[in-house]
């Protein structure tokens, strides 16, 4: 599935949508600051922090739950993939960051002799596009092989940066 993701990466590039630059040329896992417990690349795009021992950001950890409530059952656990879905693991670390969140908004249906498998799109679910830089954050981690299969122990507190945030998203 990365052909198909780099297909689509290139068809945007030429079609002048993409804006970014894609994520094979920049660093798209090391942090570079941290703000209210949310970790970013220099290009300010979400990414996971995992110290030397083994505990992760509150975000990575989210992820985890999220994905394994939201995601799995198409893309297979851990972000493996399945049959029918690709292995978002892979996807994370090779898609922009915005063109996967484009997809998860807005889904994806390609269909073709070979294929008639839908993305669904999940713009309008809260318990998705609250906890989509979650997802994304805990996917990149797996797709680094920095996190093993499996809910993560150690984590770091939810700050009251991120509960705020997820209670206004969730219009609590
Ligand atoms: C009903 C099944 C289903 C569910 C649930 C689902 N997906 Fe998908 N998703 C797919 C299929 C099928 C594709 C491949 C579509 C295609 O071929 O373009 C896909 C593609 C994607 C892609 C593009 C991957 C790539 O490499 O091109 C992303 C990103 C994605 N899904 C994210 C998510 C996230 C995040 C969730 C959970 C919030 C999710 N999906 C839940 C079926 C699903």
């Amino acid at each position: 599935m990365k052909f198909t993701a780099s297909l689509l990466a290139a068809g945007l590039a030429a079609a002048g949508m993409a804006g970014q630059a894609t994520a094979q040329d920049v660093d798209n896992l090391s942090v570079a600051y941290e703000e209210g417990g949310r970790y970013y690349t220099e290009d300010d795009v979400p990414t996971y922090n995992i110290g030397e021992d083994g505990t992760v950001d509150w975000l990575t950890y989210s992820g985890f739950r999220r994905y394994h409530s939201e995601c799995h059952v198409c893309h297979g656990p851990e972000g493996e993939g399945s049959s029918y879905a690709p292995a978002l693991k892979t996807s994370a670390i090779d898609m922009d960051y915005y063109d996967f969140l484009d997809v998860v908004t807005n889904g994806r249906k390609v269909v073709n002799a070979a294929s008639h498998n839908v993305m669904p799109a999940f713009g309008d679910n809260p318990n998705v596009m609250c906890y989509i830089d979650d997802i994304y954050v805990y996917l990149k981690a797996r797709g680094a092989d920095v996190l093993p299969r499996g809910r993560p122990g150690q984590r770091e507190d939810k700050s009251d940066d991120i509960r705020a945030a997820e209670e206004a998203c969730l219009g609590l």
